[in-house]
């Protein structure tokens, strides 16, 4: 299918001077379980990953330490040479170790090595927009960033990355990142349920700055609320394309990622998230979080 990426939820948003459709794709699920080695259905990601693009979507989050490697190169092998206007945002940082966790690689060089593994996984000579990420599996931890910012701040000066980001932040880190080069997106956690950033998304939305929330479904463990789902039975579409629409009306510099490694569940969640809220379901929805 087809169509163009006016029809997508949302319309578009700038990140620097690469638009994108506020409705992306997040490629988290296409490696196997636990985020680790190959999917079992690898046609069946490569397909997704196809659909997506179909559909008009032009915004991809992804990270080298997916698979590890491995979701990179299903989206190169999905889609290279990429449509002009499709942007991948990537994320470094984070490492897998062999029980599968995600120790912290935040070095200077082992950036330098993730940015390059990146660029060659994705078959890239430039990565459109890095997050660095911060923190650890449970969120945000506070401390300074500049030294993990500097260094991918020089490598965009070399011209490898055209734009930063930061994730798993606190709005700390955030407000210090900017000391150090411009940012244009901070990726958190944040959904109906999950609320603690509502201060930093109006603070980026007054500065121009996406806000880009991870887990936007409730991740590992999808959003589960009966007034969501009663809500939902209403409006004659489901609980998921529900929290999508819920989080577009949120704020405008909201981006969605979404991550499914369905296309039934991708092509549910583009057709319901441009459902039009009623202002009682809203507040309904509201209170959810609160
Ligand atoms: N910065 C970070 O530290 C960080 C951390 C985590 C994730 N991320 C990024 O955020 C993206 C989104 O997170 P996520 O994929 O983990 O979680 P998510 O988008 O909150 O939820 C994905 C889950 O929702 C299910 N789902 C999707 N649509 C559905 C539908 N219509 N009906 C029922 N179930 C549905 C998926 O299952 P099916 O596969 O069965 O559809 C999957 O289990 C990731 O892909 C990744 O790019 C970033």
């Amino acid at each position: 299918m087809n169509t163009s990426s006016l029809s997508l939820p949302g319309g578009t948003w700038t990140l620097g001077d690469l638009t994108v459709t506020r409705f992306g794709y997040g490629a988290m699920q296409l490696a196997g379980p636990g985020v680790m080695g190959p999917p079992a259905d690898r046609d069946g990601a490569l397909t997704v990953l196809r659909e997506a693009a179909g559909l008009g979507i032009t915004h991809i989050d992804t990270a080298g330490a997916y698979g590890p490697r491995i979701t990179n190169r299903l989206i190169r092998e999905a889609l290279h040479p990429y449509p002009g206007a499709l942007h991948i945002v990537t994320k470094v940082g984070a490492v897998r170790d062999r029980q599968g966790g995600w120790p912290p690689a935040r070095r200077p060089e082992e950036l330098r090595r993730a940015v390059q593994e990146n660029l060659q996984d994705l078959g890239l000579d430039a990565l459109d927009v890095v997050n660095l990420r911060l923190g650890d599996a449970q969120g945000p931890r506070p401390g300074s960033l500049a030294e993990p910012f500097e260094a991918l701040a020089e490598l965009r000066r070399q011209g490898l990355i055209r734009h930063l980001g930061v994730s798993n932040a606190t709005a700390e880190q955030v407000a210090e990142a900017q000391t150090i080069a411009p940012i244009v997106c901070v990726q958190n956690m944040y959904n109906l349920a999950h609320r603690q950033d509502d201060e930093l998304i109006d603070d980026l939305a007054g500065k121009g700055i996406a806000y880009v929330p991870f887990f936007p479904l409730g991740g590992f463990t999808p959003l589960q609320s009966a007034v969501l789902t009663a809500v939902a039975a209403r409006l004659e579409t489901g609980p998921m394309p529900v929290a999508l629409a819920w989080l577009l009306r949120r704020s405008p510099n909201i981006l969605l990622i979404p991550g499914t490694s369905s296309v039934a569940h991708l092509r549910e969640n583009v057709a319901g998230a441009g459902i039009t809220l009623p202002d009682e379901e809203l507040a309904e929805l509201d209170r959810i979080g609160r």
